[in-house]
């Protein structure tokens, strides 16, 4: 990771700074929740990916800077949101705010950091990003209400899965490397292409995720595992499985989806195991992975572009 950040050290630099400048609030509230999220650190990939495309096309600017530390509030937000409506526990190797402080202060200290967003993209005076950004935000929500619609349905298909996920994930990624370009001031059709290469990268990295939640190691993930069947989430592991498995395995995967219970997480996790079903979904998010590379081609080399060939390729490779 050090490396990939190598070729915009400063500059990343410069956006943990403005970061940690923005959380800036007369009610003790905010700061106090507001730095106990981000001081937790994170991977940073999403204002990674903003800067790296700047520097690949002509040069990291202010606004840049920026717009990555706009990215970061806006998936720090969903992060805060996201871990009340999962009653996650764990996030970052530290109990979830929502643990820590109650889903009041959460939800609405996540919605601090959306407006706070929102503030300091007014500031770019890019009517663009603007109503880009604010197309993507919806968007997000949207995916996430979608997910919650179809939580505990077995009949969820994977076309139903690339749907929440491209909604809810991938379109920030996307939206990161749109906005970067645009800044840079690419034509449309290249700012669409990087929007492509994130949106496969967002993809692909969903897709890993998923599967972390059934195979990782909480130690390493700083997330606990099984949360995903406790909701009754339908992720991809779980769709191969209901289509390849046994009928013994078929039944127990729906029944776990539909009764929302990770009960019988241990059975669950051997179907999946059984079926290689972590597998197929790697494969998927490879497809995906090399899609992205695809989009990278007509990026001039040089090391920002090296680093945005390596974060496509820890995406799919990664342990936390
Ligand atoms: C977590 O994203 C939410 C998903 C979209 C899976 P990250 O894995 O990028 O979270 P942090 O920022 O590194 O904690
Ligand atoms: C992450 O969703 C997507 C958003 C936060 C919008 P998940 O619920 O799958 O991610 P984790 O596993 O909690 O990080
Ligand atoms: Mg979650
Ligand atoms: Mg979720």
């Amino acid at each position: 990771m050090q490396q990939i950040r190598a070729s915009v050290a400063d500059e990343f630099e410069a956006v943990n700074r403005l970061i940690v400048e923005q959380l800036h609030s007369d009610v003790d509230m905010v700061e106090n929740v507001g730095h106990y999220i981000v001081d937790a650190g994170g991977k940073r990939l999403r204002p990674l990916l903003a800067l790296l495309c700047g520097a690949a096309l002509g040069g990291c600017t202010e606004r840049h800077i920026a717009f990555a530390a706009i990215i970061e509030f806006i998936h720090t937000a969903t992060l805060l949101h996201d871990d009340v409506v999962d009653i996650s526990t764990l996030r970052r190797g530290r109990p979830t705010a929502n643990a820590e402080f109650g889903n009041a202060p959460s939800v609405l200290v996540g919605d601090f950091l959306y407006t706070r967003a929102f503030q300091l993209m007014v500031t770019l005076e890019d009517m663009d990003i603007l109503r880009h950004m604010a197309d993507t935000t919806n968007t997000i929500a949207e995916g996430e209400v979608l997910q919650l619609v179809r939580a505990g349905n077995p009949d969820t298909t994977e076309a139903d899965y690339l749907e929440v996920i491209t909604r809810k994930t991938a379109i920030l990624f996307a939206a990161a490397c749109y906005g970067a370009a645009a800044l840079s001031g690419q034509p449309e059709q290249e700012r669409q292409r990087l929007a492509d290469y994130g949106l496969n990268l967002g993809i692909a990295f969903q897709m890993i995720d998923d599967v972390l939640d059934y195979e990782g190691d909480p130690a390493t993930m700083g997330k606990n595992v099984g949360d995903d069947l406790t909701e009754g989430k339908v992720t991809l592991p779980l769709i191969h499985v209901m289509e390849n498995g046994t009928q013994e395995e078929r039944t127990l995967v729906r029944e776990a989806i539909a009764s929302k219970s990770a009960g019988r997480l241990a059975d669950v996790v051997a179907a999946v195991q059984r079926c290689g079903s972590c597998d197929f979904t790697r494969e998927q998010a490879r497809r995906y992975h090399d899609q992205a590379l695809g989009c990278l081609q007509g990026i001039p080399s040089g090391p920002a572009r090296e680093a945005l060939l390596a974060i496509t390729a820890l995406s799919i490779q990664r342990d936390h």
